[in-house]
């Protein structure tokens, strides 16, 4: 499978758990190069349910090595979390897991400053997940934020930690929130620090060293295009690039190493938090939340749901240079009548075929569509490509041409055998 990037090519939660857990098979190694704990990664192996926020997906596969690359910001304590649930459910977490030395750390100080943030944007907030995303990336770029690498050098960490809370806790002041215990957080984070300690390493090494050797790279992007800081729908994003290109950033291996990106859609779209969603619809998010689906991996928040937009898709394909397609979700429309897909916008009498990068314009936005006829029977048990209904066939063949690349995978459930290769 060669060095392979898989991207999200809507808003995030489009199913690449699951794919990344698929594709893992053929993979030596897994990487994780952007985003933080605000992702969430659901994968079902049998009847178990793993939620995966800052560990690659690869971890669920044995024999495979999982690295937490530099792009990405990492919470201490919530990995040592997430390491020990998936501990307790007897995932091994030993000499499989790395974390960059160079990846910043997200502090208490961050989330804290994250939800403050939101309050005083009032009715425009962005709707984050208050994981200390958005303020942890702030520090980075403003050069003033703490490292993977400081963390395990225990003076350095005390000294820096001790600068960074009485900053923070002016700000916070005149927020008019709590400060933070200096000692408190001091304490909890070395602790974390001592746990992480045994994972740390040069991962662009690590990563060259097995690119030497011909190992299969597979790069797990978290949220979406969409969410991308720079090609999404701004200021309703995420802090970190979330299209391919982060793939190289985030872990050191240069664009010309990577052979394929895999672009993972849902056979419709959702969306979790604020922000522009042109082909927003209530029916059918009332339909997916009736079945028990579309609710948030890391907040519960039921998503927002819409129509399938093929314009957004399409601009995926232009941003991330998407080779192939994977398409999740499609037993979600086995009861629908009519399906809709977008396959342009109209604002008055101008018409859109790509994603206009004025966020008003495309928040008055009407979606042209196209209808296409429900299946109207279960796809949950389809295994190979001739066993999907013809109408399914001619829906997933038209979402391809639309987004301008190869459909190579439908997937028709949660769990690892209801996975098609087209
Ligand atoms: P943040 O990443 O927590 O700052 O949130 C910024 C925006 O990205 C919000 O709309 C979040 O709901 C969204 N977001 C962040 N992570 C994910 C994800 O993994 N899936 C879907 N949406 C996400
Ligand atoms: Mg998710």
């Amino acid at each position: 499978m060669a060095n392979t990037i898989l991207v999200g090519a809507q808003w995030g939660d489009e199913g690449k758990g699951k794919i990344i857990d698929v594709l893992t098979q053929k993979a030596d190694i897994v990487v994780r190069t952007q985003g933080g704990n605000n992702a969430g990664h659901t994968v079902f192996i049998g009847k178990q349910k793993y939620v995966l926020h800052l560990i690659p997906s690869g971890i669920l596969r044995k024999g495979k090595s999982c690295v937490i690359g530099n792009g990405v910001v990492v919470d201490p304590i919530g990995l040592v979390n997430e390491i020990d649930g998936l501990l307790k459910l007897g995932v091994a977490v030993d000499s499989n897991l790395f974390i960059s030395e160079t990846a910043h750390l997200v502090l208490p100080y961050h989330r804290e400053l994250d939800s403050q943030r939101e309050i005083l944007k009032g009715k425009n907030k962005i709707g984050t997940t208050k994981r200390g995303i958005g303020p942890a990336y702030g520090d980075k770029a403003a050069r003033t934020g703490l490292r993977m690498i400081d963390l395990v050098n225990p003076s350095r960490f005390e000294h820096l930690l001790k600068l960074k809370i009485k900053e923070n806790n002016e700000i916070l002041k005149a927020f008019g929130a709590k400060p933070l215990s200096f000692p408190q957080v001091h304490k909890a984070y070395r602790a974390a620090g001592d746990q992480l300690k045994p994972f740390v390493a040069n991962t662009v090494v690590l990563l060259h060293e097995a690119t030497r050797r011909g190992d299969n790279i597979l790069f797990e992007g978290a949220q979406g295009t969409f969410l991308d800081i720079d090609h999404g729908t701004y200021p309703y994003v995420t802090s970190s690039n979330t299209t391919a290109g982060g793939a190289c950033t985030g872990s050191g291996i240069p664009p010309h190493r990577m052979d394929k990106v895999v672009g993972v859609m849902k056979a419709y779209t959702t969306r979790v938090g604020e922000g522009p969603l042109p082909t927003e619809n209530a029916e059918i998010a009332d339909l997916l939340h009736g079945m028990g689906r579309e609710f948030g991996a890391t907040t519960g928040r039921p998503r927002r749901c819409g129509w399938f937009d093929a314009v957004a898709t399409r601009h995926a394909t232009m941003v991330n240079g998407i080779d192939e397609l994977a398409v999740t979700n499609v037993d979600g429309l086995d009861s629908v009548e009519v399906i809709r897909v977008c396959v342009g916008y109209r604002v008055g009498t101008k018409q859109f075929d790509y994603v206009p990068n004025d966020i008003e314009l495309l928040a008055k936005s009407e979606p042209v569509y196209v209808d296409f006829p429900g299946w109207k029977q279960s796809t949950t048990a389809a295994r190979r490509w001739k066993d999907l209904p013809a109408k399914t066939r001619t829906y997933l063949k038209a979402l391809a041409e639309l987004t301008g690349a190869k459909l190579a995978i439908v997937s028709v459930g949660p769990s690892r055998d209801q996975t098609i290769f087209v």
